[in-house]
């Protein structure tokens, strides 16, 4: 039940407005990269990390991999200017034939137990995807009057990790490049060669550092976890 992982992480942060890569802003002390990682590090079933990170941020990468003895990272890929332009670059390296996991760089608090759940899914189904069901009410609003409420059961925040099968995610991937399909995730893709994709139900804690009240949270979260240790 092993896998490699994509990391993407060769964003510019612009959301998070930090004036550098969200990635390298410190949670407790240690970079929100290196959080993220260490994770696939302490998982066995994690035979290798490709990386996509942008030319700029490669030599302070580089001294944190050895400052924080990380050993995992297999490949480091070109960044594109788009989340899925980084992960293609990143896929046309990935030596297995199995299943590849793509992670993204700042989902620091994904837990071991739900990488293997959903790996476990996609080696039955051959797509699988950790989210969590909607807790808002949720309204489409046209030009700022309520058009609709949506039926909230049926709804789900998608997260990552996205895990899939080396074949299928590149046949994805080659037919949006045929035809100029810009999705926001990577099941997006998959979605439109008409494959099945499990939902394999993670948790709230598994956020994505993506604006600055994310790092409060960030913050808690890590103080419970290691008062529950
Ligand atoms: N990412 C990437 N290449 C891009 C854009 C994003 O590898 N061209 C990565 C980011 O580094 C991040 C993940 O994809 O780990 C999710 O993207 P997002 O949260 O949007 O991060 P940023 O693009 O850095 O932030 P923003 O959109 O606010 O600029
Ligand atoms: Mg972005």
């Amino acid at each position: 039940m092993t896998y490699q992982v994509i990391l993407p992480a060769a964003g510019q942060g612009k959301r998070m407005g930090a004036g550098k890569n969200k990635l390298l802003l410190e949670l407790d002390g240690v970079p929100v990269l290196i959080h993220t990682l260490k994770v696939f590090e302490r998982d066995d079933a994690c035979e290798g990390v490709i990386l996509a990170i942008n030319p700029q941020d490669k030599g302070e990468f580089l001294r944190l991999f050895k400052q924080y003895n990380i050993k995992k990272v297999i490949n480091i890929s070109l960044g594109g200017p788009e989340r899925q332009y980084s992960i293609f670059n990143a896929l046309k390296t990935v030596t297995t034939n199995g299943i590849i996991l793509v992670h993204d760089a700042a989902r620091p608090f994904i837990k071991i137990e739900q990488i293997h759940r959903l790996v476990k899914q996609a080696n039955v189904s051959g797509a699988a995807v950790i989210g969590v069901p909607a807790k808002d009410t949720m309204k489409t609003v046209k030009a700022g009057w309520v058009a609709a409420t949506v039926d909230r059961s049926s709804l789900w925040a998608v997260q990552t990790p996205q895990a899939f099968r080396m074949s299928l995610l590149w046949e994805a991937y080659e037919k949006a490049e045929r035809d100029q399909f810009l999705g926001t995730d990577d099941a997006s893709l998959v979605e439109r060669l008409n494959h099945p994709i499990a939902m394999v139900e993670g948790d709230y804690e598994n956020i994505k550092l993506t604006t600055p009240e994310d790092l409060y949270i960030a913050e808690a979260i890590l103080k419970k976890r290691q008062k529950e240790k």
